[in-house]
Formats: structure tokens, C-alpha cells, sequence
């Protein structure tokens, strides 16, 4: 099979798809991997190492599969070879017009973002592997904004309280966030919308924070649901005061596929104590307070909020190895025994990250996505 490694065309993206390490890997079983020339330049891999680890540095010309970090542009997906496979974060959700692009050039497209997040598929994914290394990064950021300690320091000149943090939303990122201000000697605290999550905040010996705002809101697939207008409202309220006790706030809330939901109200912002900071990680989705401006760092009453875009692209070297293994999982799934290419559909893996194939879009939520962009542009006409 031959693999492709294109440059990444998004203005600031750091990463790369495949690191030398894994390239070595797939050279091992028989694949032929070809790299752009600069491909490896953010994450600072010089062609030199890919050459090293296997690879041929070249053109998409002929690849098989082409596997990238972000999605495509225009100009990318006529790049593409006729009849490949692309494989990356495609926004399918998202980005309608993306997804109708690969379906009109006939592209199989899979998105590591719809990977089913099932056990097998663990190895694959990649929306975990990412949302780590931003909950960490996250820590760090609010921890140099703070003109306070983390820890408890005991000194000559006196005794230091540690800061009080507090993360909105415990996923994946969330719970990294925890982790790492934990490390850090931070007194942490933290609250999601789904109740079974409690435990695993408590065992990284951080506090829950118990809000009254009504039902468990768990829903399909293990995500949370939208709260309701009524529960969203008793939520603000609860954390307004809530808020007055914390030096940090990491906000990390997210719904798939939907705006971000507010939690920090501008109230809330004004409860908070002089150079507290606020980090929301859910900018490109809006924002989880409504003060937040994405990809910028404002100060609002003496508050520091920041909302860092595209974190993992901060780190681009363990980023890009974590999702390079994430895409070494889901190509072997997808070679056959004598090293071929083989998607079976069948797969509830292949099946569920597939995104379009044969001229048409098989994702339902892409579908429904591109569907809808397609009534608000004949709408507007
Ligand atoms: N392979 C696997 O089996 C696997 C891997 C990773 C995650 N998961 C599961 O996927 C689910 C989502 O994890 P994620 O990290 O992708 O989440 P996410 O990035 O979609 O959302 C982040 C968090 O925000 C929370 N949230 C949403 N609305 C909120 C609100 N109003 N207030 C507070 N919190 C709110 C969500 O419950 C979630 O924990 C979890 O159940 C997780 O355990 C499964």
C-alpha cells in the first residue's frame, strides 16, 4: 500500500501525520510511505528523519491513502489521487462544504473524529490522544497567567495557600487538565453535567463540586446533552457563586456537533476575584463563557480570560506522535493480509468513520450537516 504524507495547508498547523518512529513501523510491514518535502517542519522533523525511517520524500502522486491532521482544503482534496483514501480530522459535523468536496471527487474519506469510541477502537482515538495534550497545555497556560502559586509553598517569609482551581467539564481534556494542575499542587476541584463522572474526578483526587441543576444529562455514546434553557439558567446561577472561590477556571464543556455551552456568565466573571484567570478550551465552539473572545486574551474586570486555539498544534511534537499512532491502528485495520488495501464495511470501526464513499456522503450526522447548509444557502438566495 502506498501511504502519503501531504504538507498541512491550515495557516499555523504544527503537526504532521506520520512521525519517523511509526513510518519506520509501516516500512517494517511492507508499505511504502512518501512525505511532501517540509512536511515534518512544525513539529520539527527534518525530511532528513523521515528519509532515515524509510520514507521517500515526494509527491501524493499515486498514494493509495493519504493520511493528514486537519481538514482538507479546496485545493488539497483536487490534489488528491483519483480513487484514494483520505484519512484525518475532517470536521464533518462541521465543515459541509469539506465533506461535499471529498464525496464530488469521489474520495473514501474517514474522520478520526467519527471513529466509534468503543474499546477495540481505543488505540484509534484520536480526539482522546488530542484533547490530553490540550487539558495539560491548558494547565500550564493558566498557571503562567496567574500572578499566584500553584502550590503551597511554607517559607521564611511566610505561608502560601495553594490556588483553588476549579474545570468545567471532565472528559478527556478536562480530566487532564485536572491531572496536571493536581501535579502542580493546586487544591482542584470540578464539575460535568454527567454524574459518572464523579468517580474518576475523585480518584485523581480532585473535589466534585455538586450543582442542583436538575437530571443526570448523559446521553447517547456516553456524551452529555444539551441542557435544556431552564437547566442551562439553574447551572449559570449555581456557578455564579460557585465562582467566587476560585482562582482558576479551565472550561472544557462541549456538545458534539453544537455551540458550546455557556457556563460562565458575565456576572459570574465579575464574581471572581481580581487577577483570577479563565481558560476556555471550548473556543472554536464558541466559548463556554460569554466573555471569552476565541484565539485572543482579554482582561474583563480584572479577570484574565484566555481562549488558546488548536492547542495540541502548541506541541506539535507529542501531539503528532500520539496521532500518528492513532493512524497506524486504523491502517492496520484496514490492510489486508498480503499488506493490500482492504475497507470492510462490515467493520463498525470502518463502518462509523467513514465519512463519504462513491460519490456520496455515508455519515449521518455529516448528511444531516451538509444537508442543513444547503437549506440556509437556498434560504439566503
Ligand atoms: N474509547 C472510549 O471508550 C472513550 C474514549 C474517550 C472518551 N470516551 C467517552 O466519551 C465521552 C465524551 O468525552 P470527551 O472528552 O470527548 O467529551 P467532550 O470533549 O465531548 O466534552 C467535554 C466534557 O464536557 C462535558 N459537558 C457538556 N456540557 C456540559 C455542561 N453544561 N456543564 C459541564 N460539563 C459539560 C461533557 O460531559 C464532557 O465530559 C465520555 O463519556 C468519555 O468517557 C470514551
Amino acid at each position: 500500500m502506498k501511504i502519503a504524507v501531504p504538507n498541512e495547508s491550515q495557516g499555523g498547523e504544527r503537526r504532521v501525520a506520520l512521525v519517523p518512529d511509526v513510518i519506520k513501523r509501516l516500512s517494517g510491514k511492507g508499505h511504502e510511505v512518501v512525505v511532501e518535502s517540509g512536511a515534518g517542519e512544525g513539529a520539527r522533523i527534518p525530511d532528513a528523519l523521515f528519509e532515515e525511517a524509510g520514507a521517500k520524500i515526494g509527491s501524493l502522486e499515486g498514494a493509495d491513502v493519504v493520511v493528514r491532521v486537519t481538514p482538507p482544503s479546496a485545493d488539497d482534496v483536487e490534489r488528491l489521487p483519483n480513487g484514494s483514501v483520505l484519512i484525518g480530522f475532517l470536521a464533518p459535523l462541521t465543515a459541509p462544504e469539506t465533506t461535499r468536496a471529498l464525496a464530488s471527487a469521489g474520495v473514501t474519506a474517514f474522520a478520526m473524529e467519527a471513529i466509534p469510541r468503543i474499546s477495540r477502537a481505543q488505540s484509534m482515538d484520536a480526539l482522546s490522544s488530542q484533547a490530553s495534550v490540550g487539558g495539560y497545555r491548558a494547565t500550564l497556560i493558566a498557571a503562567q497567567e496567574l500572578g499566584r502559586f500553584f502550590p503551597m509553598l511554607t517559607t521564611a517569609a511566610g505561608t502560601i495557600p495553594p490556588a483553588k482551581v476549579l474545570v468545567l467539564g471532565a472528559g478527556v481534556a478536562g480530566l487532564q487538565a485536572i491531572a496536571t494542575a493536581k501535579r502542580l499542587g493546586a487544591q482542584v476541584t470540578a464539575f460535568d453535567v454527567r454524574s459518572g463522572v464523579k468517580e474518576q474526578v475523585q480518584s485523581l483526587g480532585a473535589k466534585f463540586l455538586e450543582l442542583d441543576i436538575g437530571a443526570d444529562a448523559e446521553a447517547e455514546g456516553g456524551y452529555a446533552r444539551e441542557l435544556t434553557p431552564e437547566e442551562q439558567k439553574a447551572q449559570q446561577e449555581a456557578l455564579n457563586e460557585a465562582l467566587t472561590e476560585f482562582d482558576v477556571v479551565i472550561t472544557t464543556a462541549l456538545i458534539p456537533g453544537r455551540p458550546a455551552p455557556k457556563l460562565v456568565t458575565e456576572a459570574g466573571v465579575h464574581n471572581m476575584k481580581p487577577g483570577s484567570v479563565i481558560v476556555d478550551l471550548a473556543g472554536e465552539a464558541g466559548g463556554n463563557c460569554e466573555l471569552t473572545k476565541p484565539g485572543e486574551t482579554i482582561v474583563e474586570d480584572d479577570v484574565v480570560i484566555v481562549s488558546p486555539l488548536n492547542l495540541p498544534s502548541t506541541m506539535p511534537e507529542h501531539a503528532s506522535q500520539l496521532y500518528s499512532r492513532n493512524i497506524m491502528s486504523l491502517l492496520d485495520l484496514i490492510t489486508g493480509e498480503e499488506g493490500e488495501l482492504n475497507l470492510n464495511f462490515d467493520d463498525e470501526v470502518v463502518a462509523g468513520a467513514c465519512v463519504t464513499r462513491e460519490g456520496e456522503i455515508v455519515h449521518e450526522g455529516a448528511k444531516k450537516a451538509a444537508g442543513a447548509a444547503t437549506e440556509t444557502q437556498q434560504g439566503a438566495s
